[in-house]
């Protein structure tokens, strides 16, 4: 066996680069033309969890279709939004402290109540999906 020439190291990494620029591009080519199946919003209801795994003050972000939805046990009751912020799409998340919805790309601030902005540049407020609890387990979207 003959001994790897520097020549052929070079070579080696050549081709590592030029395959996974490759695949770099064909990722996105072939995510267009075969979209995934995911429904943008489940028709039917979706399992969060059962109620005593989410605590009074505590959250959970689960996956809703293609974006991922925010449940939160407020002390007025379970809601639950969408978890992408309205101005550029970050994800928003639950500051307890705070009792507040808190999107930290641009110190967006969203009422844990109705979803609507309290502070910062999100044009509108987050789109409330709707809760249920069945038989001990938390549910949302559709009609459980
Ligand atoms: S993306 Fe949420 S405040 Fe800008």
């Amino acid at each position: 066996m003959r001994p790897i020439t520097r020549k052929d190291f070079v070579n080696l990494i050549n081709k590592g680069l030029m395959v996974t620029g490759m695949a770099a591009i064909a990722g996105p080519v072939v995510a267009f033309f075969f979209p995934s199946n995911l429904e943008e919003t489940p028709s039917e209801p979706v399992l969060v969890c059962k109620v005593d795994e989410l605590p009074p003050g505590e959250s959970k972000t689960i996956n809703y279709g293609r974006y991922p939805a925010l449940v939160i046990n407020t002390p007025d009751g379970l809601r639950a939004f969408s978890a992408v912020c309205t101005h550029f799409a970050c994800i928003v998340k639950w500051v307890a402290e705070e009792g507040k919805i808190y999107c930290p790309c641009h110190d967006g601030y969203f009422d844990p109540q109705d979803g609507r902005v309290l502070a910062g540049p999100p044009p509108t407020g987050l789109p409330v999906i709707p809760v249920n609890v069945v038989d001990n387990e938390i549910f949302i979207g559709g009609e459980a």
